[in-house]
C-alpha cells in the first residue's frame, strides 16, 4: 500500500511534468510579485495553473489542457466566461466610453435590481469589493451606534482584512475591537451580545460560511442573532457577498431573517470588480450628500460603467428565479449523490453547503463549524491534483461554486471523478 505522502509526491511530479508553461509563467511572475502571487487564495503548491482562456464553463491553461470550471471564481463567476448577454452589455457600454467622473445611466438599474430582490435593502451604495463593502457597513454601524466593537464568528471570512478562518484570525485584520463567538451557537452568541451590548456596534455574519468550509448557518442561530441585536441596539449585518446567489433574495429570504444591513460582491457586478452595502433607509440615508453632516463615501470606481452595465444586465435578464432554482438543484444533485456514496461505503467524506455552493470534506457530518473539519491537507491536495488531472477545476480547500453554463452531464462527470478517487483511496 502506497502511503499518502508518497502518492502526493507522485501526483505533484506528474503535475509539474504536465504543466511546464504554467511553471515558466509562475517563475516569471515571481520576479515582481511576492511568490508570483497577488491574491493569496489562488496560490497552490507547487505552482498554480495559469489560465489563458475561458468559454462557457470551460477553462484552458497555458499548456493547452481544458478543465470544466467547478470553482466559478469563488462564486463571482456565476455567469460563466462568455455569457452573450453579459458580453453584449459590456460591449454596448464600452462603445459609449468608460469613465466619466459623473453618474451614468446604468447605476440606477443595478440599484433597483438589487433592492427589488432584497426587501431589507431600501437604499444601497456601490463600491469595489466585498472587503470594502464590509469595511463601510461596519464603519457605518460604529457611527450610528457610537460604539466601537464588532462581533464575528469563528471560521468567518469577510474579506482580506476581516479573516477569522484561522483560529487566531489574520495578522493584517483591520484594527477594530473584535469579539469572536462560535458559529451556530445560538445561546453562546446571544449571551455574548447581552454581555457586550455597551461596547458592541455590530454583529456581522455569513448566513452560510463560504471560505470557512461552505457550512450553512442554522435557522435558530440566525434568528437568535436577530432577536439579541434588536434588543440591545446592535446593528445586524448579513454578509451575503457569496450567498446572495442562493435564492432570489439571498439566504435572508430562505431563513426569513431581516438584517439591518447586507453586504454584496462577486457575481452581482456581472463578473467585474464589485462590492455593495445597503439596508434600512434610516441608516443608509446618513450617506445622502445633500443632508447636513452627511457621511462621506468616495471611490473612483464606485459606479464603474462596465460593472454597472454588466451587473444590471445579469440580474435583469440572466439570473432569473428559474435559473436560481436550476443551479441550486444542480448543487443538490451533486451533494446528495456524493453523500449517498460516502454513506453507502462508510467513508469519512461529506459534501456540505446549500444549493449551488458545495463543500467537499474528509470528515463525517454533521459539520456545524470549522472546528468540525479536520485539516486533512494531504487528502485535500491529492483530490485536487486528481480532479485537475481528470479535467475538473475547483479550489483545493474543497470549495465548489456552480456556474450557469453547467448542466447535469458536467455535474455527474464531476461526481463520478470524485467517487473514482474515493474508491481508489
Ligand atoms: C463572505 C465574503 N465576504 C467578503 C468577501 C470579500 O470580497 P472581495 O474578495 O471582493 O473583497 C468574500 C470573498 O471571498 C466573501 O466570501
Amino acid at each position: 500500500m502506497t502511503s499518502l505522502a508518497q502518492r502526493l509526491v507522485d501526483a505533484e511530479r506528474r503535475y509539474v511534468e504536465r504543466n511546464p508553461e504554467s511553471q515558466r509563467l509562475h517563475e516569471l511572475r515571481a520576479r515582481y510579485l511576492p511568490g508570483g502571487n497577488t491574491r493569496s487564495v489562488i496560490h497552490m503548491q507547487p505552482f498554480p495553473l495559469t489560465i489563458v482562456r475561458g468559454e462557457g464553463a470551460s477553462l484552458t491553461d497555458a499548456d493547452g489542457h481544458e478543465y470544466v470550471d467547478f470553482l466559478g471564481e469563488y462564486t463571482a463567476g456565476l455567469y460563466g466566461h462568455s455569457h452573450p448577454v453579459i458580453v453584449r452589455a459590456i460591449r454596448d457600454a464600452l462603445d459609449d466610453g468608460l469613465a466619466f467622473g459623473a453618474p451614468n445611466r446604468y447605476e440606477a438599474t443595478l440599484a433597483e435590481a438589487v433592492c427589488e430582490r432584497f426587501p431589507s435593502v431600501e437604499l444601497i451604495r456601490f463600491c469595489n469589493s466585498g472587503t470594502e463593502a464590509n469595511l463601510l457597513a461596519l464603519s457605518l454601524a460604529r457611527v450610528v451606534t457610537g460604539k466601537p466593537a464588532i462581533m464575528v464568528f469563528t471560521g468567518a471570512y469577510h474579506g482580506s482584512v476581516f479573516s477569522f478562518v484561522a483560529a487566531d484570525g489574520s495578522a493584517i485584520n483591520a484594527p477594530f475591537p473584535f469579539v469572536v463567538a462560535d458559529y451556530n451557537d445560538a445561546e453562546g452568541a446571544a449571551r455574548l451580545i447581552a454581555e457586550q451590548a455597551h461596547d458592541l456596534a455590530a454583529v456581522i455574519v455569513e448566513p452560510l460560511q463560504g471560505s470557512g468550509g461552505v457550512i450553512p448557518g442554522e435557522a435558530g442561530f440566525l434568528g437568535a442573532l436577530r432577536d439579541a441585536t434588536a434588543e440591545h441596539d446592535v446593528v445586524l449585518v448579513f454578509d451575503e457577498v457569496m450567498t446572495s446567489r442562493l435564492s432570489t433574495g439571498g439566504l435572508q429570504r430562505v431563513f426569513s431573517v431581516t438584517p439591518d444591513l447586507t453586504t454584496f460582491g462577486k457575481y452581482v457586478g456581472g463578473g467585474l470588480a464589485f462590492g455593495a452595502f445597503g439596508g434600512r433607509a434610516e441608516l443608509m440615508r446618513r450617506f445622502d450628500p445633500s443632508r447636513p453632516g452627511a457621511l462621506p463615501h468616495a471611490g473612483t470606481f464606485n459606479n464603474a460603467v462596465l460593472t454597472m452595465a454588466a451587473g444590471a444586465a445579469g440580474l435583469t435578464y440572466v439570473y432569473t428565479a428559474a435559473e436560481v432554482d436550476r443551479l441550486n438543484a444542480l448543487g443538490d444533485r451533486l451533494r446528495d449523490r456524493l453523500n449517498a456514496f460516502a454513506e453507502a461505503n462508510d467513508l469519512t467524506f461529506v459534501a456540505t453547503g446549500y444549493g449551488s455552493m458545495v463543500g467537499l470534506h474528509f470528515a463525517r457530518g454533521p459539520v456545524r463549524r470549522t472546528s468540525d473539519l479536520p485539516e486533512a491537507s494531504e487528502l485535500r491536495a491529492l483530490l485536487h491534483l486528481y480532479l485537475l488531472e481528470h479535467g475538473y477545476s475547483y479550489a483545493r480547500r474543497g470549495f465548489v461554486a456552480l456556474c450557469l453554463p453547467l448542466g447535469e452531464v458536467e455535474v455527474d462527470g464531476f461526481a463520478t471523478a470524485v467517487e473514482a478517487f474515493l474508491d481508489d483511496l
